[in-house]
């Protein structure tokens, strides 16, 4: 059986993208060699599951094919694998849409074979104690929609040409160790729903082009190093219920377009080096429910 663990951290986020994903899988389907030997070798699974001779890979734990055969998705959140990415030769899975390895113990760094996975919509690897930098060939992933890797051991920037990634819905890359800027080029990304970049080492001003992003829900940037003023250009984000900006040291005064932000439900602003009197158009957030500004 495999192990589901329903996270109840960081709980709005990850229910929109997240749930238990049971692994039915449904007839049987021709085996295809070459990906049931890639998944063999990865070590990801246990010898109870791989030594068993009358189970098609395609029935194994968090393993979904299609009818040819070819695997689509491998679904092993919250399940121990304890392994590394390095191990599984993913340029053998060219049909790949989804790979959910978030809660496996994953160690080692991104390996640049994982760029091969040309289809892939989802990557998620959060919650794991990956190490190195995010390779740049990532950015050539354009199907993307989410790409979370929260919770690891991240270092280096931010690759400039993230712009590339126009599918993006979310983005997910806090509590890493992480520096630089957050990329002007993010603006480019607007069907971004969630961006969520808090507890790294972020540098610089949050750049006005964030006012781009007109799907925008939430907005997570609080425990960085973010300086500048909050860009008026905030004020465009008309769907935007979670602002989190707080432990930065961001300055200047509080744009009243911050008022303009109707559906916002959280805002978050203290602990920062913000000057002046509190806009009286933050009382036009009706939804308001919760503001620290201290
Ligand atoms: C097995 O999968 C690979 C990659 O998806 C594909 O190139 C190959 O044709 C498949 N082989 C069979 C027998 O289906
Ligand atoms: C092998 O898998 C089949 C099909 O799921 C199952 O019925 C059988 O009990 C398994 N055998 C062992 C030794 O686990
Ligand atoms: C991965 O598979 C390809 C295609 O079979 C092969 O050329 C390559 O050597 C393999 N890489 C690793 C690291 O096993
Ligand atoms: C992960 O695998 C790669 C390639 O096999 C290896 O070089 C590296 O040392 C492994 N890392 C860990 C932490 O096991
Ligand atoms: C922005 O997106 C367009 C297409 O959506 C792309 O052509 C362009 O290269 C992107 N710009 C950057 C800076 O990533
Ligand atoms: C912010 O910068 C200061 C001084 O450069 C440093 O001591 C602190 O650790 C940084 N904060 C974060 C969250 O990285
Ligand atoms: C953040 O970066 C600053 C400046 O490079 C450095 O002094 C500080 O130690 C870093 N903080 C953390 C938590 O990495
Ligand atoms: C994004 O925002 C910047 C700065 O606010 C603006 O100059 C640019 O035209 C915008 N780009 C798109 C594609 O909307
Ligand atoms: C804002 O939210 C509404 C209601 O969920 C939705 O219909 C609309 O498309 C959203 N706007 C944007 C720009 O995403
Ligand atoms: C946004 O807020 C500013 C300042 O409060 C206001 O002048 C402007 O009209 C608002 N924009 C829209 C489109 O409502
Ligand atoms: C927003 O607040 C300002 C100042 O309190 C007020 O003048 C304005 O009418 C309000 N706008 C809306 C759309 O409620």
């Amino acid at each position: 059986m495999m192990s589901k663990i329903c996270s109840t951290s960081l709980a709005v986020l990850i229910t929109i993208y997240f749930s238990c994903y049971n692994s039915i899988v449904a007839a049987p389907a021709p085996s295809n060699e070459s990906e049931a030997s890639a998944l063999l070798r990865s070590g990801w699974w246990p010898s109870s599951v791989t030594g068993n001779t009358t189970l098609s890979h395609c029935a194994w734990d968090g393993v979904s094919c299609d009818a040819s055969g070819s695997i689509y998705g491998i679904d092993l959140w919250g399940y121990q694998i304890g392994g590394n990415l390095s191990n599984m030769n993913f340029s053998l899975l060219p049909s790949l849409t989804y790979l959910r390895l978030s809660y496996t113990g994953l160690v080692g760094e991104i390996p640049l074979l994982i760029c091969t996975l040309s289809r892939l919509t989802e990557l998620e690897l959060s919650d794991n104690s990956i190490t190195g930098k995010l390779p740049p060939c990532l950015l050539s992933l354009t199907s993307l929609q989410v790409l979370d890797i929260r919770w690891n051991r991240i270092t280096g920037s931010i690759p400039l040409i993230v712009g590339r990634l126009h599918n993006l819905r979310l983005l997910s890359f806090g509590s890493n160790q992480l520096v630089g800027s957050i990329p002007l080029e993010l603006g480019n990304l607007t069907k971004m729903e969630v961006v969520v970049l808090n507890d790294n080492n972020f540098t610089g001003p949050i750049p006005s082009s964030i006012g781009n992003l007109t799907s925008l829900t939430e907005l997570i940037l609080y425990g960085n190093n973010l300086s500048g003023s909050i860009p008026p250009e905030i004020g465009n984000l008309r769907n935007l219920t979670y602002l989190y900006l707080q432990e930065n040291k961001l300055g200047g005064s509080i744009p009243p377009e911050i008022g303009n932000l109707t559906s916002l439900t959280y805002l978050y602003l203290q602990e920062n080096k913000l000057v002046g009197s509190i806009p009286p158009e933050i009382g036009n957030l009706t939804s308001l429910t919760h503001l620290y500004l201290q």
